[in-house]
C-alpha cells in the first residue's frame, strides 16, 4: 500500500552537498539552454523548490509599468498578480532584504487571499529578492512550506536560495533582454568553478586564466574555433571536486602528508562523478577535464595512470594550463615562481609530465598567454 491518507506526512531528508550540486548543475545547464521567459521561470522555480525542499516555489517579477508584482509560476497555481509592495514578497522586494518566517498566518504582511481561493495552507515562507546586472531589484524567489520534519526554513536554505537567486537574476535579465544566453551559461560554469577554487583560497582568476590558456593552446594545436571554445568553457570546472576536500587539507600551509595527498587526489574522481551524469555535452566535456587533468604523458599521473594519447587531448591541454598557472601563482603551500624557472620545468617535463606537442603549442602561444596573465592578474 502506498497511500498515506491518514498517516503522518512523509518528510524529506536534507540534501547532501553532492545532491545539491547536481541540482544546480542540471538546472543551470537547462536554464542556460532556454531562451523563453516562461519556461526559464518554471525551471527557476523548480530549481528553487528542489534546493530548499519546499512544497512550492514561485518566482515573482516586478512589472514596472503596472506597478505590480506577478508570477507566471507558483506550483499548482497559474499567474498571480499583486500590487507592488503588498504581501511578504512585496515587503522583501521593497526593502531588498530576505524574509523568512515560520508561520505566515502569524505575520500580517502576508496576504491570505490566494490561500482563501485555493484552499492551500501557507505556513513557512522564505522570500529572497534578486537583482539584475545593474543591481536593481527585478524580482524575488519565494519558497513555501518546508518538507522536512522541522517544517521551517533554515539559514542554510536562505544561502542555497540566494545562490540560485544570484544566478537566476542574471540569466533572467538576459532572457528578458534577448541577450546571448551563452554568456550566462559561461558565467554559471565559471561561478561553479570559482566556488571550488575559493574553497582552496585560489582566486576565481585562476579559473579564468586556465580557461583562456587552454583555449589558446587548443588553437595553437590547430583545433577548430568550435573545439577550442568547448574546452574554454569546460576547463573552469577542472577542480570542482575540491569542494569535497576538507579545509584542513586544502588550506594547509605546509606540505601534505602522503595520506592527505591521497585524499587530495580524489578531487579528480569527485569532479568526474558530479558532472558525468549530465546530458549536456559541455558538462560531459567538463567531466573529462576534471577526471584527467592530473594524468601524465608518461603514465605516472592520477587517478587512472593513463598514458600518452589514452589521455583525452582536453586533459593534456588543461594539465599544461593548470600547472603553468599554479606555478606562477602563490599558493598557501608555496610562493609564485619566476617565469624562467617555470619554463625550465616545462622543458624538463616535456615528454614526461606533458605531451610534447602540447608543450610546443604552449610555447608558440606564450606571448598571447602572457598577455592574458597580465590582464587577469590577481592584484
Ligand atoms: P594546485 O595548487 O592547483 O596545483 C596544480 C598542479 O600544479 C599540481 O598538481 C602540480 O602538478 C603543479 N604544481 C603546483 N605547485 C608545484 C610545485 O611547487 N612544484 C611542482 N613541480 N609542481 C607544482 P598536484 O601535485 O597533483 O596537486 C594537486 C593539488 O593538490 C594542488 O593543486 C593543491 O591544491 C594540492 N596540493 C599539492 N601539494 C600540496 C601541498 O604540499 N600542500 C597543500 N596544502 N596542497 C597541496
Ligand atoms: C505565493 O504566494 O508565492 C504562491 C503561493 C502558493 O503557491 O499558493
Ligand atoms: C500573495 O500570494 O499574495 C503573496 C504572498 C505573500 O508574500 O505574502
Ligand atoms: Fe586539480
Ligand atoms: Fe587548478
Amino acid at each position: 500500500m502506498h497511500g498515506n491518507g491518514d498517516k503522518a506526512p512523509l518528510y524529506k531528508e536534507n540534501l547532501t552537498p553532492e545532491q545539491l550540486l547536481k541540482i544546480i548543475f542540471d538546472y543551470t545547464a537547462k536554464i542556460a539552454n532556454d531562451q523563453r521567459l516562461d519556461s526559464v521561470l518554471i525551471l527557476m522555480a523548480n530549481m528553487g523548490r528542489e534546493l530548499v525542499l519546499a512544497d512550492r516555489c514561485a518566482v515573482w517579477l516586478v512589472d514596472q509599468l503596472r506597478e505590480e508584482l506577478f508570477t507566471v509560476v507558483a506550483h499548482g497555481v497559474g499567474e498571480l498578480r499583486i500590487p507592488y509592495g503588498s504581501g511578504l514578497v512585496g515587503a522583501s522586494i521593497c526593502s531588498g532584504e530576505p524574509i523568512f518566517i515560520d508561520d505566515a498566518y502569524k505575520d500580517d504582511r502576508h496576504n491570505r487571499d490566494s490561500d482563501a481561493k485555493t484552499g492551500y495552507r501557507t505556513k513557512a515562507i522564505m522570500t529572497i529578492p534578486f537583482r539584475n546586472n545593474d543591481g536593481e531589484i527585478i524580482g524575488a524567489y519565494q519558497a513555501i512550506n518546508k518538507l522536512t520534519k522541522e517544517e521551517r526554513f533554515s539559514e542554510r536554505d536562505l544561502e542555497y536560495l540566494s545562490l540560485a537567486a544570484s544566478y537566476t537574476g542574471k540569466s533572467l535579465e538576459s532572457v528578458m533582454l534577448h541577450e546571448e544566453i551563452f554568456a550566462t551559461q559561461k558565467e554559471i560554469i565559471e561561478t561553479m568553478g570559482e566556488i571550488g577554487e575559493s574553497r582552496s583560497k585560489e582566486t576565481g582568476k585562476h579559473v579564468r586564466r586556465v580557461s583562456q590558456y587552454s583555449y589558446l593552446i587548443a588553437l595553437g594545436l590547430g583545433m577548430t574555433e568550435q573545439e577550442a571554445d568547448r574546452l574554454r568553457r569546460a576547463s573552469p570546472m577542472h577542480d570542482i571536486g575540491k569542494v569535497a576536500i576538507p579545509d584542513a587539507i586544502l588550506q594547509k600551509s605546509g606540505k601534505l602528508t602522503e595520506e592527505e595527498f591521497e585524499l587530495m587526489k580524489s578531487h579528480t574522481v569527485i569532479g568526474y562523478e558530479l558532472l558525468r551524469h549530465s546530458r549536456r555535452e559541455l558538462l560531459l566535456t567538463a567531466a573529462i577535464v576534471a577526471h584527467q587533468h592530473h594524468e601524465k604523458w608518461d603514465g605516472s599521473g592520477y587517478p587512472q595512470g593513463l598514458r600518452g594519447e589514452d589521455i583525452h587531448i582536453y586533459g593534456r591541454i588543461t594539465a599544461v594550463a593548470d600547472v603553468f598557472d599554479a606555478l606562477g601563482s602563490a599558493r598557501v603551500y608555496k610562493p609564485a615562481w619566476e617565469l624562467e624557472r617555470i619554463l625550465s620545468l616545462f622543458e624538463q617535463e616535456r615528454g614526461r609530465h606533458f605531451d610534447p606537442r602540447v608543450v610546443d603549442a604552449f610555447l608558440a602561444q606564450l606571448p598571447l598567454i602572457l598577455e592574458v596573465r597580465d590582464r587577469e592578474s590577481d592584484v
